[in-house]
């Protein structure tokens, strides 16, 4: 940070590349492209995919909006298909319902961190004629079938708002394994400016999505102690699951050898027919500060006056929808405060 600083290149210096080429490294990706956020990279992988007016995009409903939005940005219609009640992605069957001659692309989301069912995925993509990006925003250091999340060639998506795995402040990045598409990342996030032309001749329509210098620095330091934070959040995760053994909620899907998570939030599902939010306020009258993690998108309301959706869509999202709460977690989470959580939800539950 401090040597970004005093080099005096805040911008286009050096910091950006070195950090992208370690971040390729760590996901083992061919190219890596820093953005200015994770919303940023879903965008451009929209211009990627030549998603535009009349496309449309399938997408998961329990995710975090900018999944969908993304879509919305280039004028094309986000499709939500139904998601998997145990893993909180999208289930394949659903997305091959789902799909229709006007379909351009899939976002997939690795949701808390579990890598997405990519090969049915990929599949459907290959039949279909169809582009896949990956939201990994909140999956840095999962993998599926034994490679990291990042290294399967497709378009991934990386975000490093604070509250993730390893932050720049704002900022993501977008790994693939085609020079092609990463030339044109690298050409949109920069103004549509071309790796030949001057500062003031612009090849094509871009943004201004950048990473700056010392925000790629930041990251570099991050990457450089990202194994250390993994490990510590699996921890805390890992004492969760033994603290919650006989509690009434459903802890988070285990790994099995096909699926390893990352930890980004602890998800709990609680029993149908609980009142979650009177839960809720239960936990944070103790002093315990819950979320209702996630909402369906597409019931958001700027969604239903958009679109005129509608519970009862996408049921399996929408009952996760209405039973998961977010407990506190974090890396220096102490066994001490987890149990006290653990105390404050039995009760609540009980
Ligand atoms: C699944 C998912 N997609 C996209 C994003 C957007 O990332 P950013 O906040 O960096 O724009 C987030 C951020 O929380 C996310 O969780």
């Amino acid at each position: 940070m401090l040597e970004t600083l005093r080099s005096g290149r805040l911008s286009l210096g050096p910091a950006g590349p070195r950090f992208e080429e370690l971040f390729a490294e760590t996901v083992g990706a061919r190219h890596c492209a820093a953005v200015s956020s994770g919303t940023a990279g879903l965008h451009l992988c929209m211009r990627l995919a030549d998603v535009g007016p009349g496309d449309e995009v399938i997408t998961s409903p329990y995710s975090f909006v900018a999944s969908a939005n993304c879509a919305l940005y280039e004028g094309a219609m986000p499709v939500f298909a139904d998601i998997d009640a145990r893993t909180f992605n999208l289930d394949p069957a659903a997305v091959e319902a789902a799909i229709t001659e006007r379909t351009k692309a899939i976002v997939a989301v690795d949701i808390f961190g579990y890598p997405c069912e990519l090969d049915p995925l990929l599949a459907l993509c290959k039949r279909h004629g169809l582009k896949l990006v990956e939201d990994a925003c909140q999956a840095l250091g999962a993998s599926y079938k034994g490679k990291p999340v990042g290294s399967h060639g497709h378009p991934a998506v990386f975000a490093f708002y604070p509250n993730k795995q390893m932050t720049t402040g704002e900022g993501g990045a977008v790994t693939t394994a085609s020079q092609s598409e990463h030339e044109l990342l690298v050409s949109l996030r920069n103004q549509g400016r071309l790796e030949t032309s001057s500062w003031l001749m612009h090849g094509r329509f871009g943004y201004n999505y950048r990473l700056d210098d010392l925000s790629a620095s930041l990251g570099t330091a991050q990457l450089e102690k990202l194994n250390r934070i993994l490990a510590a959040r699996a921890d805390v995760a890992r004492r969760y699951d033994d603290l919650l053994a006989g509690v009434d909620v459903e802890p988070p899907l285990a790994d099995d050898p096909d699926h390893v998570r990352s930890w980004f939030v602890y998800v709990v599902k609680l029993p149908r027919g609980a009142d979650r939010d009177a839960i809720a306020a239960r936990l944070i009258e103790q002093g315990v500060a819950t979320a209702p993690y996630l909402p369906s998108i597409h019931l958001q309301p700027y969604m239903r006056e958009r679109f005129g959706f509608r519970e009862g869509m996408l049921p399996v999202s929408e009952d996760c929808s209405a039973r998961t709460l977010a407990l506190p977690f974090h890396s220096r989470l102490e066994r001490d405060d987890q149990e006290y959580v653990v105390d404050v939800l039995r009760a609540a539950v009980g």
